[in-house]
């Protein structure tokens, strides 16, 4: 798809932290890259008055530490770039400080040798979420939005997570945007879609044919999806507190994950075959709750501890927490996907902050051989005959991103002694550049109106009617069973010991 000539970026909380870290330099990038059209600019609104001149070098200063690539030709390119920078004071729910942003929109228009009025709008709403449908119906009230059937001009509107705090408050929040927007006008983002690796996940399953036929229940014995974060809660206790890991990760990033690696082949890569598909999956994940919470989930806390020589203090202790917090700061669960394709098999899930490194990666770990002809040896150590190491297939999403099959090889002399070994792609080593940010490409795709890598409401529904049966589970539990684990370790023992046992459970079957 095309993107046209001329667009204004709207961004509401451009003074926050996601639009200094991520959307400005992403921006900055695709500019760098030629990417975005001559004609682009980009206007912040917030609620701290400042001059365009203020705005500009605030942000000049953001890009020189958190731009992806340092600025080939120096500061004139930054300027350059901030040069197509505006800024609009005014409050999230003031129809007056809205109509002063549409004359300021229609200026910016003129500027640009187009009919004021006439140019496409891109609203990113990356601002706290209880401002969230102030946003968006003021925008309506104040006449921002194109309608949808306009041949020439578009409005389009990208919401950042957390989509509600559960279905309801989702669903709510739906009910006012789509009171303003059509659906087609609106991108609902999450920025795990984005990544180079995610993608492809798809590109894996669906571009080539050598795996597919084994994906699934015949082949595949379970699946680890696992997001580990180095990060502790680190100055956002007052939003995470209330959120907690469940919320944060698993009901967005994970569960994507999760329908990526599951969902069957789409009919194209158009925006609802795909989402259609991901949607069949997350719709066929039986629901957790009342006791099977107990079984199925193992809850963690960090306390204090060090990551890579940095002291972190315990959770309660986190500006923002409350001292009797039982926000989960790690969660594990298992999770079926009851059709044709899975049924039976385990998708086993675990993330957490505070651990003691960065990656997320899926391993899909396939059934043993029927037979086990052969000795093995692990690391070295010959284990003699018996249960062969199984295959298994990971997606590395970040960091060292690539994929890595394991299989077992002959050890070389006169016994016959296997050991697995690894067969591994690394991205950076093969096309010896940096994958492109995740907001890049999906700025990119919200500009050129293409939503395939965006979340469908029916998707948000879903994800959240399995997270709300979880979380009233939890509520019901006479103790909360809240496992603290040491910041700097891998969470739980108590997690491993879940998936551990479960595993072997289920070879004893
Ligand atoms: C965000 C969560 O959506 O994703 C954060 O709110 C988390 O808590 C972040 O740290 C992780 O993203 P990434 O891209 O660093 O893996």
């Amino acid at each position: 798809m095309e993107i046209s000539e001329s667009t204004i970026i709207v961004i509401f909380g451009a003074s926050g932290d996601l639009a200094k870290r991520k959307l400005m330099p992403a921006l900055f990038q695709l500019t760098q890259d030629a990417l975005l059209p001559n004609k682009t600019r980009i206007v912040g609104f917030a609620r701290r008055a400042k001059t365009h001149e203020e705005f500009r070098s605030e942000i000049q200063e953001a890009l020189v530490k958190f731009a992806r690539s340092k600025p080939r030709e120096g500061i004139a390119e930054l300027k350059e770039f901030t040069s197509r920078l505006y800024y609009q004071v005014g409050n999230y729910d003031d129809k007056e400080s809205f109509d002063e942003l549409k004359i300021l929109l229609d200026d910016i228009d003129g500027e640009c040798g187009i009919p004021p009025g006439r140019g496409n709008r891109l609203f990113y709403i990356s601002t706290p979420p209880d401002v969230f449908t102030d946003i968006v119906t003021v925008l309506g009230q104040a006449d921002h939005i194109a309608n949808p059937e306009d041949e020439d001009r578009w409005t389009r509107v990208i919401i950042e997570k957390p989509f509600g705090r559960d279905l309801e408050t989702a669903r709510a929040l739906n009910k006012k945007v789509l009171a303003m927007f059509d659906e087609s006008q609106v991108y609902r983002i999450d920025h795990y879609l984005g990544k180079e690796t995610v993608q492809n996940i798809m590109a894996f399953r669906f571009g080539n044919s050598i795996f597919e036929p084994l994906w699934n229940r015949g082949f595949v014995s379970h699946i680890h999806i696992n997001v580990a974060e180095a990060v502790s809660v680190e100055g956002r206790g007052g939003y995470y507190d209330h959120s907690g890991a469940l919320r944060d990760m698993v009901q967005n990033h994970m569960l994507q994950l999760l329908a990526l690696v599951a969902m069957e082949p789409p009919a194209s890569f158009a925006p609802n075959s795909v989402r259609d598909e991901k949607l069949k999956v997350l719709s066929a994940i039986p629901p957790i709750g009342g006791m099977d919470v107990g079984h199925s989930t193992v809850r963690g806390q960090y306390a204090a501890g060090t990551i890579d020589g940095r002291a972190i203090t315990d959770y309660l202790n986190e500006p923002g927490v409350s001292d009797d917090s039982v926000t989960e700061t790690f969660v594990a669960l298992k999770l079926y996907v009851d059709n044709w394709r899975w049924a039976g098999v385990p998708f086993y899930l675990r993330t957490g902050k505070a651990l003691s490194s960065r990656f997320t990666e899926i391993n899909i770990e396939f059934r043993q051989p029927p037979l086990a002809l052969f000795s093995h040896s692990v690391n070295n150590v010959l284990k003699g005959a018996g249960k062969m190491q199984p295959n298994i297939l990971s997606l590395r999403v970040q960091p060292n991103e690539g994929i890595r099959l394991s299989i077992g090889m002959k050890v070389p002399g006169p016994k016959m002694v296997l050991q697995p070994t690894d067969m591994e792609f690394c991205y950076d080593e093969v096309f010896d550049t940096e994958p492109p940010a995740a907001y890049e490409r999906l700025i990119l795709d919200a500009m050129s109106g293409d939503s395939t890598l965006f979340i469908r409401q029916d998707e948000v529904d879903a994800a959240w009617t399995l997270i709300d049966g979880i979380l009233d589970g939890w509520r019901n539990e006479e103790t909360p069973h809240i496992h603290l684990y040491r910041a700097g370790t891998w969470g739980p023992y108590a997690a491993d010991e879940f998936i551990a046992q479960d595993i072997k459970k289920m070879g004893a079957v």
